[in-house]
Parts: structure tokens; sequence; C-alpha cells
């Protein structure tokens, strides 16, 4: 397994309810690697680049409208198979359907408030790295 970097993202739920020390811990004790990490408001622009593969889906503009309603925490992380290692850490998009352990599956109920976002693929960890932190990774 390779070295992969992953796009990490403490969603604005997972900020407002105070675990972004919680997601941070968690990475951290599983061995991978913060190599950057930051707070901000993300632009609607942004946004709707980041959730392109989902601007037919019904739920794009409550997902933008979220995204973007108050600071997340944007995330590089590294290590062997971190892409899938951080989903299988997060846990499955439906909170409900997460298992116990995972971040979804010990903090959320909600799909639309589920926490985390992690890439899903190398394509996709490449673009999302290029959204957040141009010209870094
Ligand atoms: P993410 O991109 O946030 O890491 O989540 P994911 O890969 O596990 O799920 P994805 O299919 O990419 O969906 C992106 C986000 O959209 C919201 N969602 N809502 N209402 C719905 O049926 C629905 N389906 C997805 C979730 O917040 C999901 O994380
Ligand atoms: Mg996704």
């Amino acid at each position: 397994m390779a070295i992969e970097r992953t796009l990490i993202l403490v969603k604005p739920d997972g900020v407002k309810r105070g675990l972004v020390g919680e997601v941070v811990a968690r990475i951290e004790r599983k061995g991978f690697t913060l190599e950057a990490m930051e707070l901000r408001t993300l632009e609607r622009e942004k946004a709707e680049e980041h959730y392109a593969e989902h601007a037919d889906r019904p739920f794009f503009g409550e997902l933008v409208d979220f995204i973007t309603s108050a600071p997340l925490v944007a995330m590089c992380v590294s290590g062997e198979g971190a892409i899938a290692g951080m989903r299988t850490l997060m846990g499955a998009t439906n909170p409900l359907e997460a298992t116990p352990g995972s971040i979804r599956g010990d903090f959320a109920t909600q799909i639309g408030e589920n926490i985390v976002h992690g890439s899903d693929g190398t394509e996709s960890a490449q673009r999302e790295l290029g959204i957040f932190f141009p010209g870094r990774f």
C-alpha cells in the first residue's frame, strides 16, 4: 500500500459541536500525519466545485448551503493507505448505518450533518486538495 494524501474536512456541524479535537485525535492516534490544517468559511463557488459530482442531486442546494454556513476545518492527511483508512475511521455516509467506533457512528444521527468529509479516491483527493490548498500538494 502506498503513502497517500487525502482531504479531510470537519464540517460546520463538527466545528460547532466542538469535535475538532476529537477528530484530530483519532487521526493522530491511528498513525496518520497532519500535513496542513486550516479553519475557514468556504466560499460558495469553492463549495460547488468541491461537490460538483452531486450537482444534479436534489440535495445539492442544501449541501452547499450547509457547508458554507459556518467555519469548517480543512486538513491534508497522509499515510499508508490514508484514503481508504480515513473512510473507515469516518464510517458510513448515513450515521445511523455507521459502525460504532467510527466518527459518524459515535457522534451523528443525520446524513446531512455527518461531521466529516474524506476524499473517496486518489483522483478526488488530488482534485479536492487543489481546491482547499492550491499549489501545495
Ligand atoms: P463526503 O463526501 O461528505 O465525505 O461523504 P460521502 O462521500 O460519505 O458521501 P457522498 O455520497 O459523497 O455525499 C456527500 C454528502 O452529501 C450529503 N448527502 N445527503 N440527503 C441525502 O440523501 C444525502 N446524501 C448525501 C451527506 O452529508 C454526504 O456526506
Ligand atoms: Mg463523498
